[in-house]
Parts: C-alpha cells; structure tokens; sequence
C-alpha cells in the first residue's frame, strides 16, 4: 500500500476511534472526506503517479474511502446511543421515591350523627326540610307566640343582622316555613335539621354555633302518645333498645303543654354518675302539642288538625352517643379529634 494512503488511512482511523461526540466526529468526516478533505486531495495526486500506478493507487483510495465512510458509520451509531444512554439514565423516574400520602377523609362526628338520625325518622315517615338560617325576627319569634318584649326572648339572644333579620336561635321556625311550604296539604310530617346561633357564654357544653333537629307531625288525629311514641323509638334506635325516656312538664311559648324529654343515661345506664349529675337521666330535647296560633300560622286550621313537635339538640345527641365531653372539640378542627371517626 501507498505509504501516503497507510498514513492517512491511520490517521483518520485513529481521530474516528477518539472523537467524542457527533460534532466531533463530523469535524472529522468533513477533515477527510469533505470536498477539500485529505481522500478527495489523494485521488487529486493520482495524475502525477506513472500511468501503471494509477489504478491500484485509485483502487487503494477507494477502499480507504469506503473503510473511513464504515468507521464513520459505526461510530456515528456509537455516540448516537451513548446519547440516549445518557439522557435516559438522566431522565430516569424514580420508582422507588415515595409518593405523596394522602389521608383519607372521615365525616364529621356531627355529620355521623345527622345521618343517622334522619335515617331512623326516614323509617317513621318524615322527610327533611331544610329551612334557612338567617330568619326574620317574625319567623324566629313572633309566630311562635314570642312577641317583642317576651320574657322568652332573654333566654335567646342572638346576633341582628338588621332591625328585624336575625341568626335563628332555634329550628323551630323552621315548623311554620315548612308547613307553610304543604300549603295545606296532610299529614305534615318532617324534621328540620340545622345549625342555630345564640349569644352565649362559650364553654364544655355551650357554643355560640351548634345545632337542632327540629321534628314536626300535623295530622287530623295527632295526639300526644304519638309524640310520646315517635320520641321513645327514636330515643331507643339512637341510644341502645335498653333506652327509657321521660317526659316532664316544660314550658314554651309555641307548644301547649310541653314537656321536656329525657333519656335514661347512656353511660350509667340510669345508676347515676358525674355525666347524668347523679339522676340517672340526660335532657335531650323540648317538645309539646303545637300550638294552635303556630297551627294557624303555617296555614292549618287548629279547629280540624293538631300536631306534636320536638327539638332535639344535635350536638348533645353526638356527645352522648360518642362518648365527648366538650362541645368546643366539634369546632376546633383538630385533627387528633376528627381523625378519631375515621372508618366509623
Ligand atoms: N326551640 C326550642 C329551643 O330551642 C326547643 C323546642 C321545644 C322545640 C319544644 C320544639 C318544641 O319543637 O316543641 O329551646
């Protein structure tokens, strides 16, 4: 072989061997196969070798280009993968990293509570309503025989939004909307559930917001033994079958009589203990006969139906059936709490 033709065959051999990435490697192409690169200037000397020399030196040059273009090739193909070596190592996920945790949701014990116990009216033939939370000082009072300057009105203060717009303090307007809302129409039977405000001192048993579940049945034939009956089935598919109710003699203004409604002690059993205050009962709502101007105002006639209603308090339902002690654990949104009824 041409001594020229080894030498460059060498050289080119060797600068393919170490270039180190495709531009380098192009740098070379262009150095020796390129228009001025050393091969094509080879073939150019090939008219100042005697004519017997010509074709093996051509031939010789030929095959170096054809050696150099298959060297190129594979090196070409070399770096190319080392590339996409690299950026997938690079560009890697990383399984093997922990993903992010998510805790699961619980309901609310209040939540619970409420779903449990339209459950169990459901199954007696109440529906909801769902009756609104600002209130006129008219709904909230004066249509449950609670006129401006009653006495009754000092055991429920609550925060004016106007003159006469106010938070309700209790569900109970609540009977007259949703009877209002039968247009006449028999028998009448729902229970109100919701939150209620009061300005009150705020303590383990006493918070500003928290909630009633207002029951409601007007019919032609109502009588107080269903009140007595509804409230006493109730109390046991909440509490436990074991569960007794007592009814005592109350007062309020839109129920004539009234009564309030205690349950044996779901801790004690009735034996008496720090909960109960020694007596063995707990005191979980107000009821009575309603009314007949509440009858009148939800658009009955008091002459030809009568009906029972009750207003259960929903917060002490939940504390006595989950066993809390303070009311506040409800509105904290503390997590060690909530994250107790995970899974109920
Ligand atoms: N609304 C009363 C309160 O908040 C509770 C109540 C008592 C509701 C007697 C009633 C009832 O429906 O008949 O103190």
């Amino acid at each position: 072989m041409d001594d020229r033709i080894r030498a460059v065959k060498e050289k080119a051999l060797e600068q393919i061997e170490r270039a180190q990435s495709l531009g380098e490697l192009e740098a070379v192409r262009v150095r020796y196969l390129g228009r001025k690169g050393e091969i094509p200037l080879l073939l150019k000397t090939i008219g100042t070798l005697p004519p017997e020399e010509r074709p093996s030196f051509g031939a010789e040059v030929n095959s170096l280009r054809e050696r150099v273009e298959q060297a190129l090739e594979r090196k070409r193909q070399e770096l190319e993968r080392q590339v996409i070596e690299a950026r997938v190592t690079e560009e890697k996920v990383d399984t093997s990293l922990p993903g992010q945790y998510f805790e699961p949701g619980a309901l609310h014990p209040l939540t619970r509570a409420l779903r449990d116990i339209i459950g169990i009216f459901y199954g007696m033939g109440f529906t909801v309503y769902e009756s609104r939370e600002t209130e006129t000082d008219e709904m909230n009072f004066v249509k449950l025989n609670i006129a401006p300057g009653h006495p009754a009105r000092d055991m429920q203060e609550t925060f004016y939004l106007t003159e006469s717009t106010l938070l309700r303090t209790h569900t109970s307007p609540g009977q007259v909307r949703g009877m209002l809302s039968m247009a006449g129409e028999l028998p009448v039977r729902f229970v109100v559930p919701g939150r209620v405000y009061r300005r009150d001192p705020t303590d383990a048993s006493h918070h500003p917001v928290f909630h009633q579940v207002e029951g409601l049945a007007v019919d032609t034939d109502v009588s107080f033994c269903d009140l007595r009956g509804v409230v006493m089935s109730f109390a046991k598919r909440f509490f436990g079958e074991e569960t007794r109710i007592r009814l005592r003699p109350s007062y309020f203004p839109f129920t004539e009589p009234s009564c309030e409604v205690d349950v044996s002690c779901v801790l004690c059993k009735g034996k008496g203990c720090s909960v109960c205050g020694n007596s063995g009962w707990l005191e979980v709502a107000g009821a009575g006969m309603v009314h007949p101007n509440v009858i009148r105002n939800g658009g009955y006639d008091p002459e030809r139906v009568t009906g029972f209603a009750f207003g259960f308090g929903l917060d002490r339902l939940a504390m006595l059936k989950y066993g809390i002690d303070d009311i506040r654990l409800f509105y904290s949104n503390d997590k060690r709490f909530l994250s107790q009824f995970r899974g109920f």
